[in-house]
C-alpha cells in the first residue's frame, strides 16, 4: 500500500553536463518499474536534469533549500524557485548539513512547513552518529529528531511525508546497518509518527539511508517498515543506481 520510493543525493557532484548524461543514461534502465525514483542534483544542476528527465518517470528534488521565499538572505536559494525549476522534492535535514552547516530539529521543521508550504515532497533525514548507537542512546536520538523535526503538520499533510532513516556511522563508510538493526530503528519512527498523527503514520514512506549498494538493498527492501532507500555514492553511476532501483527484478 506504501509506494516505494528510492532516490539519488548526488551531494556535491555533477556539473549541468554530466547531470544531463547521468539522467539519460537512467531513463531507459528505470523506465519499467513501479518504485517512484528521484534524483536530487545540486542546485546549479537542477535545472539540466529536470529538463532530460521531463516526460520520463524520473522525478527532481533538491538536497535543501532555505525557508523564507524571497528577501536578503545571501547565497540561499527559496521554495519557489526550486518550483520553478521542476523539483517536485526536497532533502531536509540530511546528517551531512546538520554536521557541517548548524541544522538543527528547529531549523528542519521550518523548512518542513516551507516544504508543504510550496507543495515540494519533504524527505525528512534522521540519524544517531556511532558515539549515540555505542552509548545506547539510538532510540533516544531518532525519537527527539522526530519529535522536534517533524511536529505541527495535519494528519493530511503527515501521509505525505517521506523520512529517511540514515545512520550517520553508515553513510558513505561502506557500512550498511543490518537490516534487522534498520527495521528496528524505522518501526520505531513509524510508532512514534503514530503517536504524533495516529493512522497517518501508516502511510509515511521510510527510507533507509547509508551505504546502499545493489548488493544490500533486496534484504533491505524486505523488511516491513522500509519502504526505500536514499541513495548517495551508489547513486552517481547510472547502472548501480537503476540496479537498486529494480531490486524487485531478481
Ligand atoms: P551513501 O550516502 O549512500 O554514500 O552512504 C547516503 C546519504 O548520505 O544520503
Amino acid at each position: 500500500m506504501r509506494r516505494p520510493i528510492i532516490a539519488g543525493n548526488w551531494k556535491m557532484h555533477n556539473t549541468t553536463g554530466e547531470a544531463r548524461e547521468l539522467v539519460e543514461l537512467l531513463k531507459p534502465l528505470v523506465g519499467a518499474t513501479d518504485v517512484e525514483v528521484v534524483v536530487c542534483p545540486p542546485f546549479t544542476a537542477i535545472a539540466a536534469a529536470a529538463n532530460a528527465a521531463a516526460g520520463s518517470n524520473i522525478a527532481v528534488g533538491a538536497q535543501d533549500f532555505f525557508w523564507e521565499d524571497q528577501g536578503a538572505y545571501t547565497g540561499e536559494v527559496s521554495g519557489p524557485m526550486l518550483r520553478d525549476l521542476g523539483c517536485r522534492y526536497v532533502i531536509i535535514g540530511h546528517s551531512e548539513r546538520r554536521q557541517y552547516f548548524a541544522e538543527t530539529d528547529a531549523t528542519v521543521n521550518k523548512k518542513l512547513m516551507a516544504a508543504y508550504r510550496h507543495e515540494l515532497i519533504p524527505i525528512v533525514c534522521v540519524g544517531e552518529t556511532l558515539g549515540q548507537r555505542e552509548a545506547g542512546e539510538t532510540l533516544a536520538v531518532i525519537g527527539h529528531q522526530v519529535w522536534e523535526g517533524l511536529k505541527g503538520l495535519a494528519p493530511d499533510q503527515a501521509r505525505e511525508l517521506v523520512v529517511a532513516y540514515e545512520p550517520v556511522w553508515a553513510i558513505g563508510t561502506g557500512k550498511t546497518a543490518t537490516a534487522a538493526d534498520a527495521q528496528e530503528v524505522i518501526a520505531f519512527i513509524r510508532e512514534t509518527l503514530g503517536s504524533m498523527y495516529g493512522a497517518a503514520a501508516e502511510a509515511v514512506r521510510i527510507q533507509y539511508g547509508g551505504s546502499v549498494k545493489p548488493e544490500n538493498i533486496t534484504e533491505l527492501m524486505a523488511q516491513p517498515d522500509i519502504d526505500g532507500a536514499l541513495v548517495g555514492g551508489a547513486s552517481l553511476d547510472a547502472v548501480s543506481f537503476a540496479a537498486i532501483v529494480n531490486y524487485g527484478d531478481h
